[in-house]
């Protein structure tokens, strides 16, 4: 199976001299095409750092980046972030002066996908009558569902999760965490999920802990 991504030697170090702070150092892993990665270890490990640089928002001391095959130093990092990779953070990251149906619309037109589908993906999260609210119309689980309607509808091959979940009570963040999981394996994109739950990383294939860092 073809990779999805893979990292190999990276490092990246914060500040310089007497305050610099290595964040990650010499870290390598390979993820399959269609599978999934829990990022684990605590607040300050570098997980959100690392997401960071794997949708090429953030420059990378030494070590490669490979997504899809392509290398990260010569990637069109803007067309990989409209097409190819959706994030999702702990906060939905709607527009808040755009009803649900159109932030998902929104999303779906900058990465070349049909506007039609939009309402399908937002039944398929079961928010089918809530197209018409806006972000603060709606519960955070609502608003979590939409941002899995948007990233969903972009068709994408990566999905980067930082911490989906983490904003939402225990009930709620399991339900959205099975929609995150049931819709990845059936569109059959990768996922890299951030997370300090472990429950939730025991959901991926393959887990990576930054945890053993000294970082703040
Ligand atoms: N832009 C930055 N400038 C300086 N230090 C940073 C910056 N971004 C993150 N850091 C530091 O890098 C470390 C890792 O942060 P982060 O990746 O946010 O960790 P996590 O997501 O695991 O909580 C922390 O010590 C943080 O303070
Ligand atoms: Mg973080």
């Amino acid at each position: 199976m073809h990779s999805a991504v893979n990292v190999s030697g990276l490092r990246k170090t914060f500040g310089q001299g007497d305050s610099a702070v290595a964040v990650l150092s010499d870290l390598g892993f390979d993820l399959p095409a269609g599978s999934s990665l829990a990022l684990m270890g605590r607040s300050g490990s570098g997980k959100s750092t690392l997401l960071n640089i794997l949708c090429g928002l953030e420059q990378v001391d030494a070590g490669t980046v490979t997504l899809f095959g392509e290398c990260g130093r010569t990637a069109d990092w803007p067309r990989l972030r409209r097409e190819r990779i959706g994030v999702v953070f702990q906060e939905a990251n709607l527009m808040p002066t755009l009803s649900l149906l159109d932030n998902v619309r929104f999303r779906a037109s900058l990465a070349g996908q049909p506007e039609t589908r939009c309402q399908h993906w937002l039944e398929v999260l079961d928010i089918g009558e809530l197209g018409h609210r806006f972000p603060d119309q709606v519960s955070g689980g609502q608003r979590q569902r939409a941002a899995l309607a948007m990233v969903f509808a972009m068709a994408p091959d990566l999905i980067l999760a930082d911490e989906p979940t983490g904003s939402l009570d225990r009930n709620t963040a399991n339900e959205v965490a099975d929609e995150l999981f049931r819709l990845q394996g059936d569109t059959g994109c990768s996922l890299i999920l951030a997370t300090h739950d472990p429950e939730l990383a025991a959901r991926c294939q393959q887990t990576l802990d930054l945890g053993h860092r000294s970082g703040g």
